[in-house]
């Protein structure tokens, strides 16, 4: 049965590990945020579809416009309408009223949020049970063909599917996901270094095209499937440098998952350190803030752990701390922050919050 009105909302994320693993057929460990888009949905009648959010103009399309063509942030919901109406998802005329608490432009997925919030939305007005994989794909098609970014599964999966008080350790391959629990005496700490990336989306997917020839030019599918030992044998330098990153990067994510299992979170923030220098030295996606931050972070007594998070070049990092001492790292960490940098940043302990979700509320 078609509602008039649902609401939809899909979560932020957090990578604790695996970054830029995605693309390869990887394995990647993030969580969903308690920060989150939500979208109020009323049916309306014709192919007429409004977005209204505070703060920003009314955008407002034909669904049988093309959503390259939709002005703004309006392409992300165009985009998703379009390619559900395609897989036979019935979408019909719509008003939606978006708000969010994720920041911007911090590394935390807001765009993803705002692409599975769409699609959890569309399936409810169409009254049908939202496939939270397909709608995770359907939003990694809106950023590769509408928004026109090359990016992996990684964000809109952990969106869709996240669950409360755990980690999701994804196989991005088979898309198989499987929760991981985080110890108790473990806190996740985002650092947000209030630093935002301009024009670099064409270092991302220069990154990307780099392992894709990486593999190719040793006869492997993807990088997941690479060893240290073929790596050495790809001859371009640049290349094989990334291809280490990603080949690395995989195995300290299920090595995290071993050490997450037998409680040496000694072993974690190790394997989040060294994350974040093959990111920084090999892979060449972080920044002057992202690793002055990290190693603010790790200079805390309190810290295990710490790394850039998500794509790089701007953003945060996320630091893995005794719970215990959390104010104390919070405050710490942000007045050295201050002192060296005149900006106050912000900082967040986040607890592993749930995936999307769509509630009816037709009268
Ligand atoms: C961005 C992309 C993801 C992933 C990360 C890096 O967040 O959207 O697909 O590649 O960068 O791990």
């Amino acid at each position: 049965m078609q509602h008039n009105r649902v609401v939809s909302r899909a979560p932020g994320r957090v990578n604790l590990i695996g970054e830029h693993t995605d693309y390869n057929d990887g394995f990647v460990l993030p969580m969903g945020l308690p920060f989150a888009t939500e979208i109020d949905w009323t049916r309306t009648t014709g192919r007429e579809a409004t977005i209204e959010s505070s703060g920003f103009d009314d955008i407002t399309f034909s669904l049988d416009d093309d959503p390259k063509d939709v002005p703004s942030w309006g392409k992300y919901l165009a985009g998703m309408a379009s390619f559900l109406a395609a897989d036979g998802i019935p979408v019909e005329g719509f008003r939606a009223v978006v708000q969010t608490d994720i920041p911007i432009g911090a590394a935390l997925s807001s765009s993803a949020a705002l692409e599975v919030a769409a699609g959890f939305g569309l399936y409810g007005l169409a009254g049908i049970e939202p496939d939270p994989v397909a709608i995770a794909k359907v939003g990694q098609r809106v950023e590769n063909e509408i928004v026109g970014v090359n990016s992996g599964i990684l964000d809109q999966l952990i969106s869709a599917t996240a669950t409360a008080d755990s980690l999701t350790l994804i196989d991005c391959r088979s898309l198989e996901t499987r929760a991981i629990t985080v110890p108790e005496r473990a806190r996740v700490v985002i650092m947000d270094t209030m630093t935002r990336r301009e024009l670099v989306d064409t270092e991302y997917d220069r990154r990307r095209e780099s392992c894709e020839r990486a593999a190719a030019s040793i006869g492997v599918a993807a990088l997941r499937d690479a060893s240290l030992d073929d790596v050495a044998q790809i001859s371009d330098p640049l290349d094989r440098q990334r291809a280490h990153h990603v080949v690395t990067e995989n195995q300290r994510v299920h090595d995290t998952i071993d050490a997450l299992a037998a409680d040496d979170l000694t072993l974690v923030g190790e394997l989040m350190n060294e994350s974040h220098r093959s990111l920084s030295v090999d892979y060449e996606v972080s920044s002057p803030a992202l690793d002055q931050m990290a190693a603010f972070a790790r200079e805390e007594p309190s810290c295990f752990g710490a790394r850039m998070t998500g794509g790089g070049f701007a953003g945060s990092a996320v630091a893995l701390i005794d719970a215990t001492a959390t104010d104390a790292f919070v405050q710490s960490v942000r007045e050295r922050w201050q002192e060296a940098n005149g900006v106050l940043p912000d900082l967040w302990a986040v607890d592993p919050s749930p995936g999307a979700s769509v509630r009816v509320l037709d009268a």
